[in-house]
């Protein structure tokens, strides 16, 4: 369940003061019921929610899979690195970057137009897992997976269980169903050792497509969207 006022933000009508004004001027319905308490709550999938008789889900929705190379930074605007969004060739102005990868990460970045969906995979309800290729300075010492399975502490703030597959002694996948800063390279530290490269190569049961290179994307299918939400 969302607030109304969150909901309308997240689809782009504005900050959470305005969408206030919106809703209480009577141009919002839920059901074809008036609505006119911000704080109302709805179930985004399955109410029927509709602003100056406009239903919310006809916009058109647009998520892409772009294969991030390094050098490219996850932010609208900066001074030092070009925008991941200058990859997109169709120049709209309400796309949305789905969570952040560093500057020097790779791999697969969803790019919408849809504020609900950047949401879920951000910071839904379902925790999504991301899945990382992690390659690392020094030979990883095993003795640590347990820690890293039961849920690390990093600067006082308890992790959520990670999920560590050993490829070699320089490899790791690792899976993890959060996104605080750095995460993957502060978690490593917190293992003695460096992430000399870093790639996330699957967000749910979506994998990257590795036929698109470093800088290329492509339209997701919406199977492809179904599968960022499969447990
Ligand atoms: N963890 C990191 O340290 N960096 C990323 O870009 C993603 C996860």
């Amino acid at each position: 369940m969302m607030r109304l006022d969150k909901l309308l933000a997240l689809h782009g009508f504005g900050t959470r003061n305005h969408v206030k004004k919106i809703i209480k001027a009577q141009r919002v319905r839920v059901n074809d019921d008036l609505v006119v308490d911000p704080a109302f709550k709805l179930d985004a999938e399955l109410d029927h929610i509709t602003v100056d008789h406009k239903t919310l889900t006809h916009r058109d929705k647009v998520h892409y899979m772009l294969n991030k190379p390094q050098g490219y930074i996850c932010a609208h605007i900066d001074h030092r690195y070009p925008s991941v969004l200058e990859l997109i060739h169709e120049k709209r102005s309400d796309l949305i970057i789905v969570g952040r990868l560093d500057v020097d990460t790779e791999g697969l970045l969803l790019i919408s137009n849809d504020g609900l969906f950047s949401h879920q995979v951000s910071h839904g309800k379902k925790a999504i897992e991301k899945q990382y290729h992690v390659t690392l300075k020094d030979p990883f010492n095993r003795a640590y997976i347990p820690d890293l399975e039961r849920g690390i502490a990093l600067d006082d703030v308890q992790l959520k269980p990670a999920k560590v597959n050993v490829i070699d002694d320089y490899t790791l996948h690792l899976s993890i169903s959060e996104g605080k800063k750095h995460q993957v390279k502060r978690m490593m530290r917190y293992c003695e050792n460096e992430v000399v490269f870093l790639k996330r190569i699957k967000i749910g049961k979506l994998k990257l497509d590795e036929s698109l290179s470093p800088g290329a994307y492509r339209l997701l299918e919406s199977h492809e969207v179904d599968a960022i939400f499969k447990l």
